[in-house]
């Protein structure tokens, strides 16, 4: 990923997260099991993918941002390949052997239905998956990192009528080959979901979110992180961070790394917005720093056509 995407890809990020805390701020958001949307890059177009909208939809939304206009795909896509029913609290992974297409796995509908968004075409077809097929039916916030050609999924939960069930559930999709391989849970931390998963050269972080522990439902502590290794296929778990200024908990957050750092962006504690909506993890030292920031309104106010379709994403953000 070249800087400059990564610098867009951060400034809309930070973006839809200054929003999301501006609406905490004024109360006026509400952030709730099903306003999970994704949002997955693809050379130098942010493709967006169902969720909610305060409205049951009929189907998914997809569309992309380029850096320069929104790109509506829901008419291009209909009545061709695979009607891809609304999905919330899904995973979006690119993949592929040429990364271009994207992978839709999870979400409040069947798990086993794996949905492909090849970007050349803009088709969504359902693939036909060979190999044992993950034995759910629905599973929302999974974290999900794509790596090689492989798309590693780890937690997520079923929610019935206010009833929530974690699993501990660790899974791996091959996008070359179209199967499932079984990740490692031995030393996994707890079931968790709506916490993030960021790859940092070939190890991936684990961060925040709900846990269930002995039937006891908690936020992990922001110093309790695992990581999961790609290459070994082993969990570690970081017995103890470096001094440094430990961010309160957080579900529902976003993380991206950027130039070895791990930010966290939003996310929800206690039903309101954590007292730092922004933090960074020094990914060599193990150590958090809380960055500041001088007006964030002031830059929203310099992209105004930003900021209506931030309003919808807001929603995408809450994994
Ligand atoms: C949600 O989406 C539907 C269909 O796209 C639209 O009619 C409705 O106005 C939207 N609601 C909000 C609150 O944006
Ligand atoms: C989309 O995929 C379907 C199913 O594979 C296929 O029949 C259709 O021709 C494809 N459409 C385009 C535009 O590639
Ligand atoms: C889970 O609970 C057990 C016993 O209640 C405790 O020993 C263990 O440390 C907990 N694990 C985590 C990751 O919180
Ligand atoms: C991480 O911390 C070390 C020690 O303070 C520092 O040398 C390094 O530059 C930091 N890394 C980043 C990406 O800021
Ligand atoms: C969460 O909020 C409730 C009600 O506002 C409060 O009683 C409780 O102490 C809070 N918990 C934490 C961990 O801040």
């Amino acid at each position: 990923m070249g800087c400059k995407n990564l610098k867009h890809h951060l400034m809309l990020i930070l973006l839809i997260q200054l929003f999301l805390w501006v609406t905490f701020v004024n109360g006026q958001f509400i952030p709730g099991p099903r306003s999970g949307h994704t949002a997955t890059l693809i050379g130098d177009k942010i493709y967006f993918i169902g969720g909610y909208n305060f409205s049951i939809p009929k189907e998914s939304d997809i569309f992309y941002y380029n850096g320069i206009a929104w790109v509506e795909l829901n008419n291009q896509v209909s009545g061709q390949g695979a009607d891809m029913p609304p999905k919330l609290g899904h995973t979006a992974n690119v993949g592929g052997r040429n990364q271009d297409l994207i992978f839709i796995i999870g979400g409040d509908v069947e798990f086993s239905k794996v949905y492909q968004l090849d970007t050349k075409t803009n088709n969504v077809t359902l693939p036909t998956i060979l190999g044992v097929i993950p034995n759910r039916d629905s599973l929302v916030f999974m974290s999900s990192v794509s790596y090689e050609g492989k798309i590693y999924l780890f937690g997520g939960g079923k929610i019935e009528t206010d009833i929530i069930t974690l699993y501990n559930n660790h899974y791996i999709f091959n996008t070359i080959n179209l199967n499932w391989e079984d990740g490692s849970l031995v030393g996994a931390p707890p079931p968790r979901y709506k916490h993030t998963a960021t790859l940092v050269n070939e190890i991936i972080y684990y961060i925040g979110g709900i846990q269930i522990n002995n039937s006891i439902i908690s936020y992990p502590s922001m110093s309790d992180i695992y990581r999961y290794s790609t290459i070994s296929n082993t969990w570690s778990s970081v017995a103890r961070l470096a001094p440094g200024n430990t961010p309160e908990p957080r579900l529902g957050h976003s993380a991206v790394l950027v130039e070895g750092k791990i930010c966290i962006f939003g996310g929800s504690f206690n039903n309101s917005s954590p007292t730092e909506p922004i933090a960074m993890l020094n990914t060599s030292t193990l150590a958090w720093s809380i960055p500041h920031f001088k007006n964030p309104r002031s830059n929203m106010q310099n992209l105004p056509k930003l900021v209506y379709h931030t309003a919808t994403l807001v929603d995408k953000r809450m994994k």
